[in-house]
């Protein structure tokens, strides 16, 4: 604790504090738990809730500075912190009014617990086993509320709704698409969307994390899951180049859904629907899966050990016919273009180096619209394409090619290798072309079925970025590792353990486990121009952290 900074003891804990923060904040700063329904660190302070109501002693500089109650409770969210305070929320005045406000919010509510999505990770759950009453005095009829579908993803169960209004807040503060409202009075209130109007935003679905209780659901997680058989891996954004911070959660190895992870300097507390719903294209039925060779003209299924042999020795085979080319998707990790472009390097020290398409949609969106901090959506769609970049242009002896020179320059290439990993089909008919003809040799590393990995000489199966782990460059040049959360698909591997194995091959050696912690390190060792991957790259905090039951990489 520093000495000069003003102190607040709130349940018996001393605790240091910035001036302009209120006691809730101070609380939850140094982990003393006040119970908090309404006060959401991203939304403004409404203080309608009242569990958080604590009992307050001030100093009095016209007595002296003695400490002397304040008759009435106060809400910790929107008291400010003053120094020399001393603040409970456990005296017997403070629990009658958690208890009564408790039992205040289950008048109505279906208590339906078995069958909430939200069971294991509800606020009123808990609270009400921590601050409420055993049994209910309630014995009328209870109010039944409607359940109503506000927009394409989310679904409200009125009769479970709190009215903590963190949503209606979110739509009108964050979004600012405000479609979301109160409506009706007494018991009778309802959260609604504005006539004619749906819940239709790019951040729609941060409601739903918003909401402490289960009122508000993702149609995609309805019944889904039961949120305790979940394990939760940090990650980042695998889809645009956002490098928003996200929960990947999951349960035998099949994904169920992102949530946000707050990072305060990137995405603070939310996500765009279209990360949020990034996970789906890991079990699509489009997945390509089983590596594939081609014999007397046809492809065929095979091992990845025959595959990676197949590739090597064509490779090899077209260095003096052309050179090879590789194209390294905006998709991939920076480990895994590192060990793409030294085993290319490895064969032909001359090897031309593109980075694949960087998918665009328009243009950023900030969200409240014109908000100078607003939370920007990206326009670009590819996480790495700034990584990509940056390990090629350390290890190539040329320049980098954008995607167009890259198909100029392979025209004359002997050999190419392609990487996709792409959420929906990419290719376009020229590089099937590119990859058909008979002279040149063609190794295609892709995650989706797709006309050019029917033309190449040799297929291998890629995995998505929930299947690995690595390091993406964001659109703000912020170098961020992610952790693999769930095993590769049966029949894929990720493309840096491909390019280990080809490196392996070309040496005659055994290929080890890539480990994207040791690629990095070697990387910062090796070339100096990335000596950024061992001082720079962020990894994620334990906050939150729920271990997972998967091989994790060390950081
Ligand atoms: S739906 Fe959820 S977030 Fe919205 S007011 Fe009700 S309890 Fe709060
Ligand atoms: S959290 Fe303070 S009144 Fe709701």
């Amino acid at each position: 604790m520093s000495p000069e900074m003003p102190t607040i003891t709130i349940n018996g804990k001393a605790c240091d504090f910035a001036g302009g923060q209120s006691i809730l904040q101070v609380a939850n700063e140094h982990g003393v738990e006040i119970p908090q329904y309404c006060y959401h660190d991203g939304l403004s302070v409404v203080a309608s809730c009242r569990i958080c109501l604590a009992e307050v002693w001030a100093p009095n500089p016209r007595n002296d500075n003695k400490l002397e109650a304040i008759p009435k409770l106060l809400p910790a969210c929107q008291t400010p912190a003053g120094d020399g305070q001393v603040v409970s929320t456990q005296s017997p005045k403070a629990l009658a009014n958690q208890k009564s406000v408790m039992e205040l919010l289950l008048i109505n509510h279906p208590l339906d617990c078995p069958v909430c999505d939200q069971a294991g990770e509800c606020l009123l759950q808990d609270y009400s086993y921590e601050y409420g009453r055993s049994v209910s005095r309630f014995e009328e009829e209870k109010l039944k509320q409607p359940k109503k579908e506000l927009g394409p993803n989310v679904l409200l169960y009125s009769d479970r709704c709190i009215m903590c209004s963190r949503c209606v807040r979110f739509t009108r503060e964050v979004s600012g698409t405000a479609e979301l409202m109160v409506q009706g009075r007494g018991a009778h209130e309802q959260i609604d969307v504005f006539p004619g109007r749906a819940l239709d935003n790019p951040l729609a679905g941060n409601v739903v994390d918003l909401c402490p209780v289960g009122a508000l659901l993702e149609k995609d997680f309805l019944f889904a899951k039961r949120v305790w058989d979940l394990t939760d891996t940090p990650s980042i954004d695998g889809l645009t180049s956002s490098g928003d911070n996200i929960w990947v959660c999951h349960a035998d190895n099949i994904v169920h859904r992102i949530k946000p992870r707050t990072n305060l300097d990137i995405n603070k507390w939310w996500i765009t629907d279209e990360v949020r719903a990034g996970y789906q294209r890991v079990h699509g039925d489009d997945r390509l899966t089983g590596p594939r060779r081609r014999e007397h003209g046809v492809q065929i299924d095979t091992d990845f050990r025959r595959a990676t042999i197949e590739a090597v020795e064509g490779l090899r085979r077209a260095v003096s016919r052309g050179g090879i080319a590789v194209l390294v998707s905006p998709m991939l990790a920076c480990e895994e273009a590192y060990a793409l472009a030294k085993a290319a390097i490895s064969l032909d020290s001359g090897a031309t180096f593109g980075v694949g398409p960087i998918p665009v949609d328009g243009e950023d969106r900030v969200f409240p619209e014109g908000a100078g901090d607003g939370f920007i959506m990206r326009a670009e769609k590819a996480p790495n394409a700034r990584g990509v970049r940056r390990v090629l242009g350390a290890l190539s002896s040329g320049d980098v090619l954008g995607f167009d020179a890259w198909m100029d320059a392979a025209q004359g290439a002997g050999g190419v290798v392609i990487t996709g990993n792409y959420p929906s089909e990419w290719t376009t008919s020229a590089m099937v072309r590119l990859c058909k003809d008979e002279k040149r040799f063609a190794v295609s590393m892709d995650t989706i079925e797709g006309p050019v990995n029917d033309v190449c000489d040799v297929v291998m199966p890629g995995s998505t970025w929930v299947e690995k782990a690595g390091t993406f460059e964001n659109a703000n040049g912020v170098l961020q590792a992610f952790e693999q959360a769930i095993q590769p698909v049966e029949g894929t591997r990720p493309e840096g353990q491909s390019a280990m194995a080809m490196l392996a091959t070309i040496h005659g050696e055994r290929a080890g486990i890539f480990n994207a912690n040791s690629v990095r390190g070697e990387m910062a060792a090796a070339v100096p121009a990335l000596a950024m991957f061992e001082t720079d790259v962020r990894t994620p905090s334990g906050a939150g952290l729920i271990e997972s039951d998967m091989a994790t990489v060390e950081f």
